[in-house]
């Protein structure tokens, strides 16, 4: 038995080294906190923080008290075990089709106009929400569910402080995930309507513990970095890349974009035949034709103009990003909503729109884009010639909106999913499975020793001692 107790002694010594490695990589966490109020009452205005800037704890009591001054003292806190901004894209009906989002109650709650919106606040600081209700109206937090709720009689001059705590199901499964994001904004819808029902005027807050992706970046508390472009951290790195390549409109710049490669290829009896247009785009005194560009604040247009590629006289690549207002998010993203390849007048059209997305004051980054399978760009429809068609970017970096000066602003990454937080979990877990395993293999091995019970086996011979 002493060698059980050992392995666990061991397998809790590991599990603890590995909460201090999570608290540390906690701190520089960000989740996203929404607030609003029952209809009639308006939230006070806050400074709110520009865009990339983390919310500290500090911080973020300010804004509580600022704008909650004014608001109901039935206090709602829905309290989700994960999220992310990128939620909020991802489910949030951010493609155009409002049936779509899984947040509609939520969505039909805010009024932009009347609510905080915080896109980043620091996960540790988040999690001491429930105290800065609290410390608001001087009521313990009651933890609830819809149907206890439905059971209590709320009245409008007490003050209360009701938590519910909704689950997130994180990891590669989209669809589950989805499915409990729409049954959480179930439960809001639940709770707001029986407030309703019962004349309670709230004030609500959504928000979450962790957050449900980790967004890489060096220090998000200091400004700087994030003005800093990725380009410019990769030109340390590299010996001599490109600069980016830039679309100008009377006389300032207004598209980026950059990549370490660019294929396209064509199907042609029975085989792929490549072209790489790298060395024709990017580079020192090289001058792609631009013709046909254009950008305005909504939409931004980048055709870049080739002669003779795979045997074709013209040649045009063009990338088409809007940028539009989503209500959920209160904030503006672009999309990559067209990427078409035309040559000789014919057409081969691909969309990005569900893949290739950032806030609209980033650029967009990722480490691979092209029109393979399960990639990000997906053939526009069977009547065009995508399907003959393949394209592909390397390290592609893109910037159609906001664009200040050469640089390209803080990039959203499309790899981000896969994070060191994530990396750690991975590993936490297959570490513990092989803890586990040597746990079971002792105790195992400890049975396969008492072979003494075996009624087959020798008999056990006692010394006598009379
Ligand atoms: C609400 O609470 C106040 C103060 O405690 C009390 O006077 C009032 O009767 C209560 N109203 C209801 C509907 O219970
Ligand atoms: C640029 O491309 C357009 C369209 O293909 C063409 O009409 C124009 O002549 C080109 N300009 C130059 C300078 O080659
Ligand atoms: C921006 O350009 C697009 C396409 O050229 C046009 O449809 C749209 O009306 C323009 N928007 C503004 C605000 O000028
Ligand atoms: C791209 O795909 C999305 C989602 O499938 C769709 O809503 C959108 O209309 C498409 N874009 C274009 C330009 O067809």
């Amino acid at each position: 038995m002493a060698a059980v107790g050992r392995v666990c002694v061991n397998a809790r010594m590991i599990l603890h080294v590995f909460i201090c490695l999570f608290a540390a990589a906690k701190s520089d966490e960000q989740v996203p906190l929404v607030a609003w109020a029952s209809d009639g009452f308006v939230l006070s205005p806050v400074n709110a923080p520009s865009a990339g800037h983390t919310v500290s704890m500090d911080e973020l009591e300010s804004y509580l008290n600022t704008a909650l001054s004014a608001t109901p003292h039935n206090l709602l806190l829905f309290l989700q075990d994960k999220l992310s901004v990128d939620d909020f894209t991802m489910y949030g009906g951010v493609f155009g089709n409002k049936q779509d989002s899984v947040f509609q109650n939520l969505e039909a709650a805010l009024v932009p106009s009347s609510s905080l919106w915080l896109p980043s606040v620091s996960s540790s600081a988040a999690a001491l929400v429930p105290t800065l209700l609290q410390n608001q109206i001087d009521a313990a937090p009651l933890y609830m569910n819809p149907e206890t709720l439905a059971q209590l009689r709320l009245n409008a001059s007490v003050a209360a402080l009701l938590v519910f705590r909704l689950p997130y199901s994180g990891g590669a499964d989209m669809m589950s995930t989805k499915e409990v994001l729409s049954g959480n904004d179930e439960v809001i819808g639940q709770v707001l309507s029986i407030m309703k029902a019962q004349s309670v005027p709230y004030t609500a807050v959504f928000t979450a513990l962790w957050p449900s992706r980790v967004v890489e970046e060096a220090s998000p508390a200091v400004q700087s970095v994030w003005s800093r472009s990725l380009l410019q951290s990769r030109r340390d790195e590299l010996p001599a890349p490109n600069p980016p390549l830039e679309f100008k409109e009377k006389g300032s710049t207004c598209i980026l974009m950059w990549a370490e490669k660019l294929v396209v290829s064509q199907y042609r009896s029975g085989k792929w035949e490549r072209h790489d247009l790298t060395s024709q785009t990017f580079g020192k005194g090289v001058e792609p034709n631009l013709s046909g560009s254009s950008c305005n604040d909504t939409h931004s247009r980048l055709v870049l103009n080739y002669e003779d590629v795979l045997n074709f006289r013209s040649f045009k690549l063009l990338l088409v990003m809007n940028r539009r207002h989503y209500k959920v998010s209160a904030r503006h993203w672009f999309t990559m909503d067209l990427v078409q390849l035309e040559y000789d007048g014919k057409k081969a059209s691909f969309n990005g729109s569900r893949h290739i997305y950032a806030p609209s004051e980033y650029s967009y980054r990722c480490e691979s884009v092209s029109s393979s399978y399960y990639a990000q760009l997906s053939p526009h429809s069977d009547k065009d010639n995508a399907n003959d068609w393949q394209i592909s970017f390397e390290n592609f970096q893109i910037q159609g909106f906001n664009v200040a000066g050469k640089d390209f602003s803080y990039a959203s990454d499309c790899a981000s999913f896969f994070t060191p937080g994530i990396w750690m979990g991975l590993v936490t877990s297959l570490l513990m499975v092989l803890v586990l395993t040597y746990g079971l293999h002792m105790i195992m091995q400890l049975r396969t020793m008492d072979r003494f019970d075996d009624p087959k086996g020798p008999a056990i011979s006692v010394p006598q001692t009379e």
